[in-house]
């Protein structure tokens, strides 16, 4: 029986670094496809933002562009997938970004009896990256993403779908950003092999319209416009 492209199921990670797009394609994945989209980096901001001790230590972490404990963070993506949401389909932004972590999602994922579908993998060069991110400003109320010059809001600094002064991430310093890059390197770069050897690994175009993006995702993945 034909599905429809709605009812597809995927279960996809988006490897890339800092403003590479992860978290805007993954909005868009999650729109067209209804696939769950899982932010790591969402999920312990809006804990910092409630004080709550999840929060509490991850934020000076975060602030400085450091990465948090992978046991934490592990421990977050662990429990979701117990959930009922899983089972949806979802995507992955900003997790796994070590080895351990990997090991620790195949795990889980082997003991949930669920599989990985692809790995869409972003290279972007730094200076595109550091542009973008000294342009991104987010809606801190409804999480929407913004850049100043390539998608700027209908009124300057507020959000077009709820009216919110919209923020800068405490991270988007151009040298915080050059740190971040720099750990993506070291310790998230070597993903790449790790799901190539599973066959996983698709690259995807990093550089050019968020459109042109996620056209090239849809070809990657054989889902067609
Ligand atoms: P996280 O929130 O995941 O940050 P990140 O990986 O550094 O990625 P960003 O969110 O900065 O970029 P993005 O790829 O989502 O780009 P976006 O779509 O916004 O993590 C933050 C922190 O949390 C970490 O540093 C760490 O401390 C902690 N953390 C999270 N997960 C962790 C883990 N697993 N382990 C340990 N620690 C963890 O786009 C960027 C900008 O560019 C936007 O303004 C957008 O509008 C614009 N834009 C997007 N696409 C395009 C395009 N094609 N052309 C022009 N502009 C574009
Ligand atoms: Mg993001």
């Amino acid at each position: 029986m034909a599905r429809h492209m709605g009812e597809e199921r995927m279960n996809l990670i988006l490897l890339g670094p800092p403003g590479a797009g992860k978290g805007t394609q993954a909005k868009r994945m999650s729109a067209e496809w209804g696939l769950i989209h899982v932010s790591t980096g969402d999920i312990l901001r809006d804990a910092a933002k409630r004080g709550t001790a999840l929060g509490l230590q991850a934020k000076p972490l975060m602030d400085q562009g450091q990465l948090v404990p992978d046991a934490v963070v592990n421990g977050i993506i662990e429990e979701w997938l117990k959930g009922p949401e899983a089972r949806k389909g979802f995507v992955l932004d900003g997790f796994p970004r070590t080895l351990p972590q990997a090991e620790a999602l195949s795990q889980a994922l082997v003991t949930a009896k669920m599989s990985l579908d692809a790995v869409l993998s972003f290279d972007v060069p730094e200076a595109v990256l550091v542009d973008r991110i000294s342009g991104r400003r987010s809606c801190p109320a409804c999480g929407s993403v913004y850049h100043v010059v390539e998608r700027p809001p209908a009124r300057d600094g507020i959000c077009d779908k709820d009216g919110e002064a919209l923020i800068q991430r405490a991270d988007d310093t151009p040298e915080k950003v050059r740190e971040r890059n720099r750990l993506y390197e070291q310790k998230t770069a070597p993903l790449k092999a790790f799901y190539a050897e599973r066959h996983l690994l698709r690259p995807v175009a990093g550089v050019g319209t968020p459109d042109g993006i996620f056209a090239d995702i849809r070809r990657v993945l054989g889902k067609a416009a």
